[in-house]
C-alpha cells in the first residue's frame, strides 16, 4: 500500500495557498490510491527548531554516547526521517517568501539532512538514500519570477531533494497572486488544471 507525505509550509496552515492546491492534489491521489496513508505535517503548526551546535551535535555524536538531551534530539529528527522514508509520494505545499522558502521549511531540511541516514559521501561526491520517490511541489508567489534568474527557490528546492536523492520532482506554480484579482483567480485555476492533468480522475464521469 503507498504512502504520501504532505509537508506543509505556508504560515497561514490550512489557509494557504499553497496548502490549499497541495490538499486539492492529496485529495484527487487518494481519490485514485483507495487505502493508501497519508501523513500530513504542517510546519506551521508542528513547527521544527532552528539547527543550532547543539541540535547539529546530537546529530554527530555516537547513538552509544548521546546524551538524553541528544537523544531526544535524534529521535525528533529520526522521526521526520522515518516519514520521508515511508513515504513513495512527497507533496509541499511552498509559499515563496522574501524571495525564498520559508524559514520553518529550511529548518526542517536542516532536520533530515543526516550524513549516513539520508545521504553519505562517497569518493566522487555525496549520494542520497531516499531513493524511488516522487515529488510534487505546489508552489505560490504573490509576484513572476518562474522560469526568471529571480527563481533560486525552484533551483534551491529541486537541488536539495536531488541531494537526498528525490530527483523526480515536479513543480506547479501558482504566480502573480498579489498583482490582481482576476491575475490571482487565473493563476488559481491554472495551477488546479495542472492538478486534473497530473492525476486525472480515478473513475470516469457517467455519460
Ligand atoms: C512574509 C511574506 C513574504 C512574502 N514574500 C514574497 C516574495 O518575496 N515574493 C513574492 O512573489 N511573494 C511574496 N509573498 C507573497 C506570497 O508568496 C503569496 O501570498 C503566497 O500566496 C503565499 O503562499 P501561502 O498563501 O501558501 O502562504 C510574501 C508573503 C508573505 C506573507
Amino acid at each position: 500500500m503507498k504512502t504520501l507525505l504532505q509537508i506543509n509550509a505556508s504560515l497561514f496552515a490550512k489557509g494557504g495557498q499553497s496548502t490549499r492546491l497541495a490538499d486539492q492534489f492529496v485529495a484527487a491521489w487518494r481519490a485514485n490510491n483507495p487505502g493508501a496513508t497519508v501523513i500530513v505535517r504542517d510546519l506551521a503548526i508542528d513547527a521544527v527548531p532552528h539547527l543550532t551546535a547543539e541540535r547539529f551535535g546530537a546529530f554527530l555524536a555516537r547513538p552509544e554516547e548521546r546524551d538524553a538531551t541528544q537523544q531526544a534530539v535524534a529521535k525528533y529528527s529520526d522521526t521526520l526521517i522515518d516519514e520521508l522514508q515511508r513515504a513513495d509520494v512527497i507533496v509541499f505545499g511552498l509559499p515563496m517568501y522574501n524571495f525564498g522558502v520559508p524559514s520553518t521549511l529550511k529548518a526542517y531540511f536542516d532536520h533530515v539532512a543526516r550524513a549516513g541516514i539520508t545521504f553519505r559521501y562517497t569518493a566522487t561526491g555525496p549520494v542520497g538514500l531516499l531513493i524511488g520517490k516522487k515529488a510534487y511541489v505546489f508552489a505560490t508567489r504573490g509576484g513572476l519570477y518562474a522560469g526568471t534568474p529571480l527563481d533560486t527557490q525552484t533551483a534551491f528546492v529541486r537541488d536539495f531533494l536531488k541531494f537526498l536523492g528525490i530527483a523526480d520532482v515536479e513543480f506547479v506554480y501558482a504566480e502573480g497572486l498579489a498583482v490582481s484579482g482576476e491575475r490571482k483567480d487565473a493563476a488559481l485555476r491554472e495551477a488546479q488544471s495542472a492538478i486534473a492533468r497530473l492525476l486525472p480522475p480515478a473513475l470516469p464521469i457517467a455519460a
